[in-house]
């Protein structure tokens, strides 16, 4: 595909892990990616967890309904568990957050050893991902019931950077080569038993042996297969390969030709790039199976750490919420008695359907306050909530509408309605891009409900804020006259609505709009605006309308019984149709003219989108706004439950919903129930929308497209190249960011807000940046001290200048100071006795079995206890030996005082010695040599502590 050529030069560059996602082309089709991982992971988590939490008064599942469901999807999971059409959105919104966090790693800390497993960092990157894991917890704990949505956002974004950590294990390490079949569960549970770690005087890799094609074949290189140990790769924290030890490998290894040549990594299933290629398949596997125990994990995991009402709200597991912003002030009381009696018998028609909202929230706001949110899920309740609202004071006209939304989104679950009903201007207009911000990035939609307008100037304002606000978010602007807005509290119900898909929105000036109706439809809403006050009606054409049958039916919508009137007045109709035949149906119009049509309806096939650039030689998700005119590519994925569907064009819409770019792709839902596209993209159009194309299985022909408006910015906001996210209590950190100017010259305010409150400073407040140039924002953080734990404080940059605001989100973490360095020493032996009769010429199994050799040894450690096992493969284990220490503890140090014996038809033995943190160091002895050469020689005593061993009196026999 001539699409995809521009893509083949990106994805160059490092590769540390399992690849973040699939939008690197580097990924072959049989790749399992940290995204995929994650994805498969929470999927089977979530199915679980459904299977064991049925919905109340629904009946239960059989173990397997839902974990085994083919393909298991979050559409086919959501059908499948409330057993009915309800959109799994907002749980893909969760899954995309969490698998950006696990991508940002790549953003952030690729420099870091830790995050990865790299370079024999094992016990530092268990207790990075023990403390990120901690950090989770404990604020969930500790803020349960003041976590809003954002506090979840940044819950997922940091729980997706702890499972990369976790899912590198599996990639990075030897556990899949020491034939481990099962997740190694000390990671996730810390109380369950340390696997002996190699120390640094262990040789673990030997080279990998050169193929006549040039490569290497590493099968076979590693030396130790009862220690951990993991491969080496050249990064700011680590600063080169020793002697004896494993590479990373793969042709991103700077060192991958030095010796011990090649590596280990298993992050891909292509042998360029992963020495253990062949082993990928089971590390991804196991990856995923430790994904899933961290969440569900019997006692110790996220379920059972935090209890299942926090898992549902983590997960995005609850549905949507319907939510009313009302203005209290003296003028508004007619508003509020109609959205007591209207909106809630909307709400009662829906109460016990899968349409039904998961609850409901209140935000009452005046002039100077606002607040608070009441939240519930007794639909009695809010309507005597809504009744007891008094409308009081507020003299001046503009109210804090601004402040109200902000509560009301904070406070709704994500991709929610939120209608606003005032008769005045926002005197907290100041936060209108916030509010913005916050209602795109959980894709919620705002419905100004308007029955006047005066702006804090006291102007006329042709283009006022909640005209800003709805166009962003949906286009679903209203204004009446005060006593009118009864006639269009009807689009109440259009929100009601548990699987929303949007598959037209257009201005045009037309007669006629044509459309397809897919046949996952069930229902459909016809809404149609106009900007003058002459009257209009249309008719609806179905597929079976001939233009006889038509001529017929004068005003075909109110003649059908399936047609039923949501709104009627005479620039604004909404009607709602049950959808009997797909096809092409078509609205047309009384007269020629300028409208505003929005098609929509129930439907469970929809799309995602994801905009993401090249970095660090991956494709990752962008962050704030993308600038006007940059390169992007455009990762679109379709959901549904209707089989096999195709998708053939990605379309980018102008603001008026006319179709800027259209791109041809040609692909098919694959066997894990995937349909994903990426396409390079240029956006430049000031704001657009996204739509895509394509065909069921049956072959109607389907559209969708999303209301939300994108914005391009002439202004971007990055992290500077290398930038640390990380700083110990009590010391401060710099964190430069680069605005980048592309449009005109322009004077750019920033702004830095943190959560925690860790800024002290930033510079430059305000300054000028010319075309084409950039500079550099400087803020400085400072932790606190003392401090008992990781913490993580968001920290919101934005810049405003002109008509362009952008704004990046960066997560800062402070970790308290190490105030001891963790043990990475082993334990340490000395020999004591060594029985050599078993030296010399090889006899007999009669010979042998009848004489016996010993070994005696102290082990210690001066930090914790040693734990002495045996260490031979288990071809080599004696059918008869013995092993047994005693434990004494001699001021502060833990000694073992060991014996080992066998006879010597098993003349030498491998024992490791373990600390309680897994440092481990081996005692080997072996007669073999001995045996095979001359009568002379030592046995060879392999071992990191240098030994006076030469105490061998030979006593031959
Ligand atoms: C992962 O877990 C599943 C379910 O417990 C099990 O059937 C499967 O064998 C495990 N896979 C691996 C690679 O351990
Ligand atoms: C809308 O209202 C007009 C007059 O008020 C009425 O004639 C017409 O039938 C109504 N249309 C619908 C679709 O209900
Ligand atoms: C915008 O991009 C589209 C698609 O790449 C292109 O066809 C169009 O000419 C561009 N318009 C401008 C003004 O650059
Ligand atoms: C910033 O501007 C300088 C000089 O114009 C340029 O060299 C540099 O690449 C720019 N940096 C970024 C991140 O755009």
């Amino acid at each position: 595909m001539h699409l995809h050529t521009g893509l083949l030069t990106l994805c160059f560059g490092w590769a540390f892990a399992f690849y973040p996602n699939r939008e690197c082309p580097d990924v072959g089709l049989s790749d399992l990616t940290d995204e995929d991982i994650t994805r498969n992971a929470i999927l089977t988590a979530v199915a679980t967890f459904m299977e064991g939490n049925p919905l109340p008064g629904k009946p239960g599942f059989k173990p397997g309904e839902l974990v085994d469901l083919v393909p298991l999807t979050p559409t086919s999971l959501f059908k499948a568990y409330f057993r009915a059409d309800v959109s799994p959105n907002q749980f893909i919104q969760a899954i995309q957050n969490i698998v950006t966090g696990n991508d940002e790693v790549e953003r952030l800390y690729a420099q870091q050893s830790d995050y990865h497993f790299h370079c024999e960092q094992i016990t530092k990157s268990i207790t990075l991902f023990q403390q990120y894991r901690d950090e989770i917890f404990t604020q969930i704990k500790v803020s349960k019931d003041k976590m809003d949505v954002n506090a979840y956002e940044k819950a997922q974004l940091k729980m997706g950077m702890a499972l990369h950590i976790l899912q590198k294990f599996y990639s990075n390490t030897n556990w899949v080569e020491m034939g481990k079949r099962t997740t190694y569960r000390h990671l996730v549970n810390a109380s369950d038993p340390v696997f002996p770690i190699a120390s640094s005087a262990i040789k673990t890799c030997k080279d990998c042996l050169p193929t006549e094609s040039g490569s290497l074949n590493c099968s076979g290189n590693l030396l130790v297969d009862n220690l951990l140990t993991s491969g080496y790769k050249k990064l700011e924290t680590c600063a080169a390969k020793p002697k004896g030890k494993c590479g990373h490998g793969g042709k991103y290894d700077e060192t991958r030709l030095q010796s011990p040549t090649g590596g280990i990594n298993k992050e891909t299933a292509n042998p360029e790039l992963s020495p253990h290629s062949n082993l990928h398949d089971k590390a991804a596997r196991l990856a995923e199976n430790a994904t899933v125990e961290f969440f569900i994990g019997p006692g110790f995991g996220f379920l059972d750490s935090l209890g299942p009402s926090v898992f549902r709200k983590f997960f995005n597991l609850q549905g949507y919420s319907l939510s009313f912003v009302i203005d209290t002030t003296s003028s508004m009381s007619d508003e509020i008695n109609l959205v007591k009696t209207i909106c809630i018998n909307i709400i009662k028609k829906v109460m016990n359907s899968s349409d039904a909202p998961y609850n409901y929230v209140l935000v009452p706001f005046n002039d100077p306050s606002f607040g608070p949110a009441i939240v519930t899920h007794d639909v009695a309740y809010f309507q005597s909530q809504i009744g007891a609202l008094t409308a009081t004071g507020g003299d001046d006209c503009p109210e804090m509408s601004m402040n109200g939304l902000k509560l009301a989104l904070a406070n709704s679950e994500p991709r929610s309605n939120i209608f606003l009903f005032t008769d005045a201007g926002a005197k907290d207009v100041a936060l209108l891009d916030e509010v913005m911000i916050q209602a795109s990035s959980v894709e919620t939609q705002i419905y100004p409900m308007l029955t006047g307008y005066c702006s804090a100037s006291g102007d006329v304002v042709e283009d006022n804020e909640y005209m800003k606000l709805a166009k962003v978010t949906g286009q679903h602007y209203t204004r009446v006259q005060k006593g009118k807005l009864n006639s269009v509290l009807g689009i109440t119900e259009l929100a009601l609505n548990s699987a929303p898909a949007v598959l037209v929105q257009v201005t045009e000036r037309t007669k006629k709009l044509l459309f397809y109706v897919d046949e996952t439809l069930r229902e459909l809403s016809i809404s149609v605006k106009k900007n003058n006050d002459v009257p209009f009606y249309f008719f609806l054409l179905t597929p079976g309308d001939t233009d006889k049958t038509r001529s017929r039916r004068k005003r075909a919508v109110t003649m059908d019984a399936k047609v039923s009137s949501l709104v009627n007045t005479t620039n604004y109709q909404v009607v709602k149709v049950q959808v009997t035949q797909p096809g092409q149906w078509a609205v047309e119009m009384s007269s020629l003219d300028t409208y505003t049509f929005e098609i929509a309806g129930k439907s469970l096939l929809d799309f995602s989108y994801k905009i993401m650039e090249e970095k660090n030689g991956y494709v990752l998700p962008i962050q704030g706004r993308p600038e006007k005119g940059a390169e992007y590519i455009l990762s679109v994925a379709v959901e549904g439950d209707s089989g096999k569907l195709t998708l053939t064009r990605v379309i980018i819409f102008d603001e008026t919903g006319k179709i800027n770019k259209a791109y041809d792709v040609n692909k098919s839902t694959d066997s894990r129930g995937q349909l994903r596209v990426s396409v390079p993209v240029r956006f430049n159009l000031t704001s657009f929308t996204l739509g895509i194309a394509g065909k069921t299985e049956s072959g109607s022909e389907f559209h969708r497209c999303k209301p939300h408006l994108i914005r391009t910015e002439s202004i971007s906001l990055k992290l500077s190249e290398g930038q640390k996210s990380t700083l110990t209590e009590g010391t401060s950190l710099n964190v430069l960011v680069i605005a980048s100017n592309v449009g005109p010259d322009q004077t750019f305010t920033f702004n830095v807000k943190d959560e925690l409150s860790l800024m002290r400073s930033f510079n430059p407040q305000s300054i000028l940046i010319a075309q084409g140039q950039n500079v550099t924002l400087t803020a400085t953080f400072e932790a606190p001290k003392p401090l008992s734990q990781q913490l993580s404080s968001l920290v919101t940059f934005t810049a405003k200048g002109g008509t362009s605001t952008n704004y990046l989100k960066s997560v800062i973490t402070v970790v308290p100071e190490v105030k001891e360095i963790p043990d990475q020493d082993p334990p340490q032996y000395n020999i004591t006795q060594l029985g050599d009769i078993c030296k010399g010429k090889k006899k007999s199994v009669q010979v042998c079995k009848s004489h016996n050799w010993d070994l005696e040894f102290q082990a210690w450690d001066n930090i914790s206890g040693v734990f002495v096992e045996l260490g031979l493969p288990a071809a080599e284990i004696p059918p008869v030996y013995s092993l047994n220490c005693n434990d004494t503890i001699i001021s502060g140090v833990s000694w073992a005082s060991c014996q080992y014996s066998s006879d010597c038809c098993y003349p030498h033995v491998s024992l490791i010695l373990t600390d309680a943190t897994g440092n481990a160091n081996l005692l080997d002895v072996d007669f073999r040599d001995s045996q095979k050469e001359s009568w002379s020689s030592a046995p060879r005593i392999q071992s990191s502590v240098v030994l006076a061993v030469s105490l061998l009196s030979a006593i031959f026999y």
